[in-house]
């Protein structure tokens, strides 16, 4: 089992695209242990942003990331890290697959709505980002033997 950290990007929020983007990852069969809105401050962002701070495009990244609120999300489920990342797709949504998050409602480079972990080690330090230990709800979902064989 991992846990990575799912952001609903500002855009996700404005475009009424929250409850369809999450659906996507209950329909995969992965669990949300913690769920939240908040709005990011420029000290967060510079924070989660840490690798991009001193990039020619992070004070617009800052400023769209900054702009309305987001939803931060705790996904569960085996090998969650890199199915989720797939699930997202490529960063510019202009070139993400067709069937991807970002390849089926982004067409922007910046704005390509949501934001996944890309490692156990960043997913550990996003995590703890954005959730305290005792935000994190821990429960086995009932539907799990539809779901996987037990040695799975
Ligand atoms: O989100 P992902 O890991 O796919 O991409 P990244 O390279 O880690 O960049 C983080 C975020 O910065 C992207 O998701 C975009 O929202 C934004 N970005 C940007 O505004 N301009 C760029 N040239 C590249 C990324
Ligand atoms: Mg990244």
């Amino acid at each position: 089992m991992e846990r990575t950290l799912v952001l609903l990007k500002p855009d996700c929020v404005q475009r009424r695209l929250m409850g369809r983007i999450l659906s996507r990852f209950e329909d995969k069969g992965l669990n949300i242990v913690g769920l939240k809105m908040l709005r990011v401050t420029p000290e967060l962002a510079k924070r989660h942003y840490a690798e991009h701070t001193h990039k020619s495009w992070y004070p617009g990244l800052e400023a769209f990331i900054t702009s309305a609120p987001i939803v931060a999300m705790a996904v569960e489920g085996p090998d969650a890290i890199r199915v989720v990342r797939e699930m997202v797709g490529a960063t510019n949504g202009l070139q993400a697959a067709a069937g991807t998050i970002r390849g089926d409602f982004s067409s922007s480079r910046q704005m390509n709505l949501i934001h996944a972990s890309d490692g156990p080690e960043s997913a550990r330090r996003e995590l703890a980002i954005f959730f305290a230990e005792n935000e994190i709800c821990e429960y086995t979902p009932m539907i799990t033997p539809a779901l996987r064989a037990d040695d799975e």
